[in-house]
């Protein structure tokens, strides 16, 4: 296989450095030509001298820091909030890792189809918000999406080689997140560093309290539809506490063919960016003697309400998706700034996602607008709980 020049997005979060951790297993097989970031300048001046890539972007208001970090370093610094489309339309990049958080990640999203590239997305939010019209720009453009979240790449994994019309069900596993089995009357105490200690998963922030509502298993419903052209009676979820089912395919015989392996995401990034190659890796295998065994439950929906609203909102689709990802993103970050409650991102992100007018079939400027709209309604609705 030929050198592979690769674009990491959101290069200093959880996503980003486990990519450069596969790029460093191969350095003879990938060379990073850009890199972006947006507020830790620091860690990514390190990147930058140890990756030396031709382009980097973060936030606008510290370019200037980091040019003068970099002195005479011959690189060009790109405003993430604008140029991220420019850096990964470049000729000389073939796979783009998207492993920036949030929904700003749909505009190079949508530029790395246009000019055809080979998209690996971790992130979930650009595919909720918009996936039909990506993946509909990715079918023209012939671009080719290999997804990086861990069900999604299991599911892709083991629809490799299976005609589609055989397909009967994808179940989809999820962890249970850190309150499987905390009682919901203990909820309303919950701390954000209660939040944080995920079992399974070493993940940023958000994901990580959006694992503990169990809203990201619901995106990732919405994100496996839309990557998959699926209907949402196709897709079940399954609580699986030991995570090394990463999502199972049934078939239409009545088989159901499993992706296995251990937790640990260097596993799904390095599949998709050697794609259709598999190639070795440091990492250990399941141990199944040491495991002994599997679990399963159905997952409590009176519990974890976040599930069945990501459902609904899946049915009814249009503008409805991004409405909900941006009223989870503004709630999420009011609990992580210590403004609301745990219990209060569930209700207000309901109310919501309960009062949207939604616009069937939009285009992306209704789906921005719907963004804009839920943001400025939760902001308000999140100033009231304080
Ligand atoms: N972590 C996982 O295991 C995992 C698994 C599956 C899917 N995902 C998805 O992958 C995405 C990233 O997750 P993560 O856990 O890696 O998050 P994270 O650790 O919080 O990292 C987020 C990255 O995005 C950058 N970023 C933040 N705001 C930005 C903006 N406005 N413009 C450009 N870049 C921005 C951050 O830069 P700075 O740090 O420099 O500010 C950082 O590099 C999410 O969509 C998540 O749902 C993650």
């Amino acid at each position: 296989m030929p050198i592979k020049k690769v674009v990491i997005l959101g290069s200093t979060g959880s996503i980003g450095i486990n990519t450069l951790k596969v790029v460093d297993q191969y350095p003879d097989k990938f060379k990073v030509v850009g890199l972006s970031a947006y507020n830790n300048i620091d860690l990514l001046e390190q990147q930058i001298r140890k990756y030396s890539p031709r382009y980097v972007g973060v936030n606008g208001e510290k370019v200037v820091a980091l040019r003068k970090k970099l002195g005479s370093l011959k690189i060009r610094v790109l405003n993430a909030q604008t140029d991220l489309g420019y850096m990964v339309s470049l000729k000389a990049v073939d796979v783009v890792v998207i492993g920036m958080s949030g929904s700003r990640a749909l505009a190079p999203f949508m530029a790395a189809i246009k000019e055809g590239k080979t998209i690996a997305p971790a992130n979930k939010e650009a595919l909720v918000i918009a996936g039909d019209l990506l993946m509909r720009q990715a079918k023209r453009h012939k671009a080719q999406i290999i997804p990086v979240d861990s069900e999604q790449s299991a599911i892709f994994q083991c629809l490799q080689g299976q005609p589609r019309k055989f397909l009967k069900k994808i179940y989809l596993t999820a962890s249970g997140g850190v309150l499987k089995d905390i009682p919901q009357s203990k909820f309303k105490t919950l701390s954000r560093e209660d939040i944080l200690l995920h079992p399974r998963w070493k993940m940023g922030m958000k994901i990580t309290v959006d694992s503990a509502t169990l809203m990201n298993k619901g995106f990732e419903v919405i994100e496996a539809l839309r990557l998959f052209e699926l209907k949402t009676n196709e897709i079940e979820v399954v609580v699986h506490p030991e995570a090394i089912i990463h999502s199972m395919v049934g078939f239409k015989d009545g088989s159901i063919i499993a992706q296995l392996g251990i937790t640990d995401m260097r596993l799904p990034i390095q599949y998709a960016m050697t794609y259709p190659e598999r190639w070795p890796t440091h990492l250990p295998d399941v141990d199944f003697f040491k495991l002994k065994k599997l679990n399963f439950e159905k997952p409590n929906l009176k519990k974890f309400p976040s599930l069945s609203l990501a459902f609904h909102v899946a049915k009814e689709g249009g503008t409805l998706p991004s409405v909900l990802n941006a009223a989870d993103e503004v709630a999420v970050a009011a609990f992580l700034d210590g403004d609301i409650a745990f219990t209060k991102i569930y209700s207000i992100i309901e109310k919501i996602v309960r009062s949207h007018k939604i616009v069937r079939q939009p285009d992306l400027k209704e789906i921005l607008e719907a963004d804009r709209w839920a943001r400025e309604e939760v902001g308000a609705l999140a100033l009231k709980a304080c």
